[in-house]
């Protein structure tokens, strides 16, 4: 069964006090709103599978000083990869969710204001729990990650006031790029969770189990208010490039800080991690470029079986 609309969406909203899951959240859409989301008026066919209920968890991780230092197998590499990725969610999300709030009362249909609802909430925590992980990587002696993200705050703080509409775009854009690298990790466990310390290991599950089920909230609410096709690509190609000098400038500053810089073992780990045979970022190229369609939503690529797996997942874990 296909429904056609830029707002029938993951919009009913669970809210746990912990990690229940479920909480009675009913899967449903709606082709409410449907009419001058997409330039053209060309909507999307999305797969009704594809609508799944954000639910809103409040985990507490034990993010201490017992996670050793190289938690991702024991590789310098990968682990201050994702460090640098950690290390920008707490002012990064804070971002995402002020981008798509500042446009909440210019959204009529009330399924996606609740969707916004939901991915706020989830995003909060999202924010919290990565800002618990920057403390312990502060406490490593990684200090300029706090200055770096000073800054980093001021511009996006600078972007909002100036450019609200191009925040949004970013945000649309960025919220591409983690359903993608949440797709990648939850879809081979073994490559990337199971390599990871387990207190680590639940913090990115959680994480991009709800980057999954909250993946087409800021695109919904961006085909509303700026639904130009210049705009969003134009903001896919800037975050992109900038999201990946980021990511290697943190990544170096952490491995000069532990001295192992100008090792050529560290760079051929990298090189392996990111490009090699189920590297990190290797055959993403299809899905990327799917954003740059003019008639793609986020919910065209079904993350159904992935959601439910996690959402099991997360249950035992919450059971043991
Ligand atoms: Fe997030
Ligand atoms: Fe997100």
């Amino acid at each position: 069964m296909m429904r056609a609309s830029c707002v029938a969406r993951s919009s009913a909203i669970s809210a746990s006090p912990e990690w229940r899951l479920g909480n009675g959240a009913e899967r449903r859409g709606t082709t409410k709103g449907l009419r001058g989301c997409y330039p053209r008026g060309r909507a999307p066919e999305v797969p009704m599978a594809a609508a799944h209920p954000i639910v809103v968890r409040r985990p507490v991780f034990e993010l201490d000083e017992q996670v050793p230092h190289y938690w991702f197998d024991g590789d310098p590499f990968a682990t201050h990869y994702l460090n640098a990725l950690s290390s920008v969610f707490p002012d990064g999300e804070a971002f995402f969710v002020r981008s798509v709030q500042q446009y909440r009362d210019r959204i009529e249909d009330p399924e996606l204001r609740k969707a916004i609802q939901g991915f706020s909430a989830q995003e909060g925590q999202h924010s919290r729990q990565h800002d618990r992980h920057l403390k312990l990587l502060q406490q490593q002696g990684y200090s300029a990650i706090e200055s770096t993200n000073d800054v980093m705050r001021k511009v996006l703080e600078w972007n909002l006031r100036r450019f609200p509409r191009l925040s949004l775009a970013s945000t649309a854009a960025l919220e591409h790029l983690t359903a993608i690298l949440a797709r990648r990790l939850l879809s081979d466990r073994e490559r990337w969770i199971e390599p990871m310390d387990p207190r680590m290991a639940q913090l990115w599950e959680w994480h991009a189990l709800e980057e999954a089920e909250h993946k087409a909230v800021a695109f919904d609410v961006l085909m509303q208010v700026a639904p130009g096709l210049g705009l969003r690509r134009w903001s896919l190609t800037l975050n992109t490039f900038g999201v990946f000098i980021e990511m290697l400038v943190r990544t170096g500053y952490m491995l000069w800080k532990d001295g192992v810089f100008f090792r050529r073992s560290t760079w051929a780990s990298g090189w392996r991690f990111l490009f090699g045979e189920r590297g990190f970022l290797r055959g993403l190229g299809p899905d990327f470029r799917s954003w740059y369609r003019r008639d793609f939503h986020p919910d065209q690529q079904d993350d159904g079986p992935l959601i439910e797996a996690g959402r099991a997942r997360l249950a035992m874990q919450l059971a043991s």
